[in-house]
């Protein structure tokens, strides 16, 4: 989809839907009163006949309008003006998107960024606007057979604006338009299914975009090499497995040569059957989704790639599956990490901390500004915090007060977790370093106190996205793009310096 600025007159404008809205205090915005007047008051009649009273979520198609060129005039609630917000905001675009979809229009004049969002100035409602459209109009396809009978008509909307504000919609077009390409990314792959979607594929996928983008080197380790290394704990994971398992190094280079990198690793198992501690099955076809952290972390790489952002960004993917089978780590083997301390596997379900501390050890050789990883590591987050945040576990409290305006910004929102030594107990072993599991109690925070043994080098966040990074159900399962965008709002943040 394509998004433009415009500076259009509203009577005179051809665009085959123009958008515009009304307050619940039946109060309109500039262009719908334009609309209004030519009309001779036909929006206001409509609004006191009650067919619309101005609530975020109701809309009304007005046809062939009397007065204006365009056949179409959509027009929106907006809420109260006096409380409007982000959040508001974001739920007002999807209303409009989802309308949009299914109106014969080719292109939209969508004059929204006249209503208020509180506190968010044009350029975040901008890019908003574009995440958000994007999002309302994404399905994946490439498994249908047979395929989908409704096309989307809908090809471009430009986005109606003061002179004074063009520069700042640019911006937000371009940054929402490069977000929003990174969500689609993270969702496509999150989305694809575990007999595509394995470690080679994911390696595959690093070197296209690669190749793609002059600033993106790619570098895919494999087991010989990652035994080279010493990632016995890494490896244990997809020892059960057809699958090869693959550690996937992306870079971007944007900044000064010498300038640390940001670094982002994301837990990558393609699937989750949880090994000889067998998951039941339920809901185990969900699993396809275990790589939604490694999903994320591409995600943003293709956004940072898409701006060039002028930040070093180091992107590292822990790919395996974790199946059972006769070669698969068996519940009380124990094995060694790169770091040296060595592992005992009392649950072979508890998988992905062993893949990521490897990989955690291995990013110190980058000498990073921040680390920060993002998994799917725990069904006790989504007890703890449900779907609406993300856990963030740190380190460092700079750089988790970083995170957090991120999400809050966003709306990709994180709560901050403990990272207390008195948890570190729990996974006390009875012959090695540790154990891989910390009993029923705090299972997140367990989780993220293992990962805290092997991330003491540098600057690190943990975080949980278990139950943010996709919605569940037989036939409603999604990847929902989170959190690529507070890891790109994140990137945006350090680059803007
Ligand atoms: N991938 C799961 C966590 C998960 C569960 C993600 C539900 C998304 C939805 C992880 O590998 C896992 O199995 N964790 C175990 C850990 C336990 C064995 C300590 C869990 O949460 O039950
Ligand atoms: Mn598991
Ligand atoms: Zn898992």
């Amino acid at each position: 989809m394509q998004f433009l600025t415009k500076t259009a007159n509203i009577i005179k404008s051809r665009s085959q839907c123009i958008v515009v809205g009304v307050y619940d205090d039946k109060s309109l915005t500039p262009s719908a009163k334009a609309i209004d007047v030519a009309s001779k008051g036909y929006l206001k009649k409509v609004i006191n006949r009650g067919d619309i009273e101005g609530k975020i979520g109701q809309s009304v198609m007005l046809l062939d309008v009397d007065g204006i060129l365009s056949p179409r005039v959509l027009l929106v609630g907006l809420g109260k003006s006096d409380t409007a917000d982000g959040p508001k905001f974001i739920k007002l675009a999807e209303t409009v998107i989802t309308v949009l979809k299914n109106v014969p229009a080719k292109n939209t004049l969508c004059c929204l960024l006249e209503a208020s969002a509180g506190d968010k100035d044009l350029y975040w409602k901008t890019r908003r606007l574009v995440e958000q459209f994007v999002a309302g109009t994404y399905a994946y396809t490439d498994m249908r057979g047979t395929p989908p009978e409704d096309k989307l008509k809908l090809e471009s909307i430009d986005l109606q604006v003061d002179t004074k504000d063009q520069k700042a919609a640019k911006l937000g077009i371009k940054h929402g338009s490069a977000v929003a390409l990174g969500v689609a990314v993270a969702k496509d792959l999150g989305n694809t299914p575990a007999n595509v979607c394995t470690p080679t594929y994911l390696a595959e996928q690093s070197k296209k975009i690669a190749k793609q983008y002059a600033s993106v080197t790619t570098q895919v380790l494999d087991e010989k090499q990652m035994e080279k290394l010493g990632m016995g704990s890494f490896l244990s994971v997809g020892h059960g497995s057809i699958q090869p398992s693959k550690m996937i190094v992306m870079q971007h280079k944007g900044g000064k040569t010498k300038e640390a990198p940001h670094v982002l690793v994301g837990k990558g198992i393609t699937f989750d059957t949880g090994g000889i501690s067998l998951k039941p099955p339920g809901t185990m076809y969900e699993m396809i989704y275990d790589m939604c952290g490694a999903a994320s972390v591409f995600g943003a790489m293709k956004t940072v790639a898409e701006l060039n952002l002028p930040i070093n960004v180091v992107v590292v993917i822990a790919a395996a599956e974790n199946m059972p089978s006769d070669r698969a780590t068996k519940p009380g083997d124990i094995v060694k990490s790169m770091s040296g301390q060595t592992i005992e596997i009392l649950n072979t379900d508890a998988e992905g901390r062993l893949v990521l501390c490897d990989a955690l050890t291995y990013v110190e050789k980058f000498k990073p500004a921040t680390v920060i990883d993002v998994a799917t590591l725990t069904g006790a987050v989504i007890v703890a915090l449900g779907t609406q945040a993300s856990a963030v576990y740190a380190n460092d409290d700079a750089l988790a007060a970083d995170i957090d305006a991120a999400g809050n910004t966003t709306q990709d929102r994180v709560w901050r977790m403990p990272l207390w030594e008195e948890y570190q107990q729990q996974l006390n072993s009875s012959f090695a370093d540790m154990s891989n599991i910390g009993g029923p109690a705090a299972g997140s925070v367990t989780a993220a106190c293992f990962l805290a043994r092997f991330t003491k080098k540098y600057r690190w966040a943990h975080l949980d996205v278990a139950g943010t990074a996709f919605r569940g159900g037989m036939s409603s399962k999604a990847a929902t793009g989170r959190p690529v965008y507070l890891l790109t709002q994140y990137l945006l943040d350090r680059a803007a310096g």
